[in-house]
């Protein structure tokens, strides 16, 4: 067996490759952007030399929260140097070659550049977009192929650790129906993508029903690949809009749901709050992550303004300045509570027992 410090050690260099790597990505790209397509690039101060010291050790706080929770057996260590890197060490020239056309779109402020066959009425007007000027918005498998290594590099590598943070909630509000068989307990996660949190929950709590929904159905076969292949089980994706769950009330016993708020105008996010609260069983957890806001970082604050400057985000400034506790609370929700890690917030809640 590897001893705990080399594993220790391998970890943080792992991080600190995936941090460089990120940074030396993004410094390459916007330099080259300058080159070939100025003016697609709003300008921006650069960052205070405070922020970015603070900015390192919230990541490095990021870092040692991941180490500590696997030491303790809440995901295996394995989990933390999991990712497809052939598939991702394939994909990267993809992303470079997809950048001049992201460029374009930037310049010319086109937002709506989606592929032609798509069935528009089967999605809602917000999500006809392309998100962060994603080449296709979520709508193809070329955009679901690269997604995973965009948001890696958009973290600097933090990503995963990010979303690794719904895990210690959602196993803490998942223990008062252990008494369950296996199998009779079942989480969801709401907008699930690539499948990403899915795959540290299979991980990390065996033996729980997995299930997925997500509006596109590209991202879901992306999904399926990773999730279904192995021997672990099975997770059932369903392609549905969040607003509109296709499942019973009381249905699930633990609700997940990552990265979506932000990209959804406030009715529709009220919408899935309430959706989330109506599926879950009484006494169901439900374990919400998504960007951290202006109220609970202001340390962040001018980063949180620059990012819609930067990319596409049509709903963000008002995400950040949204009161997500009131939200979760009006839905229902009780005992919410709500931490930081790095630039993620991570809200736990509880539906009432009748
Ligand atoms: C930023 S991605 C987050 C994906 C994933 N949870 C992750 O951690 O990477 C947002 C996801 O939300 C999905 N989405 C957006 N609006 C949705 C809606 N109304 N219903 C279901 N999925 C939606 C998108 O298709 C996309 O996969």
């Amino acid at each position: 067996m590897t001893p705990p410090n080399v594993t220790k050690l391998a970890y943080k260099t792992l991080q600190q490759g995936k941090s460089l790597a990120g940074l030396a990505h993004k410094g390459l790209s916007t330099k080259l952007m300058e080159i070939m397509a100025p003016g697609a690039m709003p300008s921006t101060n650069p960052i205070p030399p405070d922020l970015l010291l603070e900015l390192k050790r919230s990541m490095t706080a990021l870092e040692q929260v991941d180490w500590l929770e696997a030491e303790q057996g809440l995901y295996p260590k394995s989990q933390l140097f999991e990712a497809p890197w052939i598939e991702w060490a394939i994909r990267y020239p993809l992303i470079w070659l997809d950048l001049p056309s992201t460029w374009r779109r930037r310049q010319a402020r086109r937002f709506q550049d989606l592929p032609k066959q798509i069935d528009q009425e089967i999605y809602p007007n917000y999500y006809l977009q392309n998100f962060h000027h994603q080449t296709d918005g979520y709508l193809s498998d070329h955009s679901a192929e690269l997604y995973d290594l965009q948001v890696e590099i958009l973290f600097n590598g933090t990503a995963d650790s990010m979303r690794r943070r719904v895990l210690a909630p959602l196993k803490r509000g998942l223990k008062k129906f252990k008494s369950r068989r296996p199998g009779n307990i079942r989480v969801l996660d709401i907008a699930t993508g690539t499948g990403r949190t899915l795959q540290q929950i299979q991980g990390a709590i065996p033996n729980v029903e997995l299930l997925g929904i997500d509006l596109s159905q590209s991202y879901l076969r992306e999904a399926t690949r990773y999730l279904n292949h192995k021997r672990k089980g099975l997770a059932q994706l369903i392609r549905a809009n969040a607003e509109e769950l296709p499942f019973a009330s009381n249905s699930m016993q633990g609700v997940t749901c990552v990265f979506l708020l932000h990209e959804l105008p406030r009715e529709a996010r009220k919408n899935v709050l309430n959706e989330a609260f109506r599926v879950l069983e009484p006494g169901g957890v439900m374990i919400l992550a998504d960007s951290i806001q202006i109220a609970d970082s202001p340390q962040f604050s001018y980063l949180l303004e620059n990012f819609p400057k930067i990319f596409h985000e049509p709903f963000y400034r008002d995400y950040i300045n949204d009161d997500i506790e009131s939200r979760l609370m009006s839905s229902g929700f009780l005992g919410v509570t709500a931490e930081s890690h790095f630039m993620t917030r991570v809200w736990n809640a509880t539906k009432p027992l009748d």
